[in-house]
């Protein structure tokens, strides 16, 4: 589980991610696509093109659910309960494109937070993602 002190690291970027959701999360998704193209085959109904409209409205989705996430930081189980049930049953997507997704979502934090993702910021948000990533892949089997 996070620590009281790793809670407020995401906690206090949060509210500057929360009116960016689509470019930020469009961005994380061109990144991935670009930097590891096995992951666009989930994505074949989409119009996967550079800054896309698909590509930006699923961003804001998926950084929107992590902001929820956010809000239940004592009871991620809770929060994330539906959308494991999609990536696990309907979705099935292989449990290790979930820290590909994760480093592009910490690179754009990097890029647009300098001085916000700190060394000790960026090592919460990686662990935050990893707890997240870990629910959604926990349903498997
Ligand atoms: C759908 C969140 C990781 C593939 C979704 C939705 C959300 C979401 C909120 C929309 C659910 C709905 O419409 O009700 C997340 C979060 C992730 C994550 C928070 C991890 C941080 C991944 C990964 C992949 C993936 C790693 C595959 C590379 C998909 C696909 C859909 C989806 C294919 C359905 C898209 C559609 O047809 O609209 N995800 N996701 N997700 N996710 Fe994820």
């Amino acid at each position: 589980p996070l620590t009281a002190s790793e809670k407020a690291f995401i906690l206090n970027l949060w509210p500057k991610i929360a009116p960016r959701v689509n470019d930020l999360g469009g961005d994380a998704l061109d990144r991935l696509f670009l930097s590891f193209p096995q992951t666009k085959t989930y994505f074949s109904h989409f119009d996967l093109s550079h800054g896309s409209a698909d590509v930006k409205a699923h961003g804001g989705k998926v950084l929107s659910a992590l902001g929820k996430a956010a809000s239940h930081l004592n009871d991620l189980d809770g929060a994330l309960s539906s959308l494991s049930d999609l990536h696990a049953y309907n979705l099935r997507v292989d449990p290790g494109n979930f820290a590909l997704l994760s480093h592009t979502i910490q690179v754009v934090l990097a890029i647009n937070f300098p001085n916000d993702f700190s060394a000790e910021a960026h090592a919460a948000w990686d662990k935050f993602l990893s707890e997240v990533a870990e629910i959604l892949t926990s349903k498997y089997r």
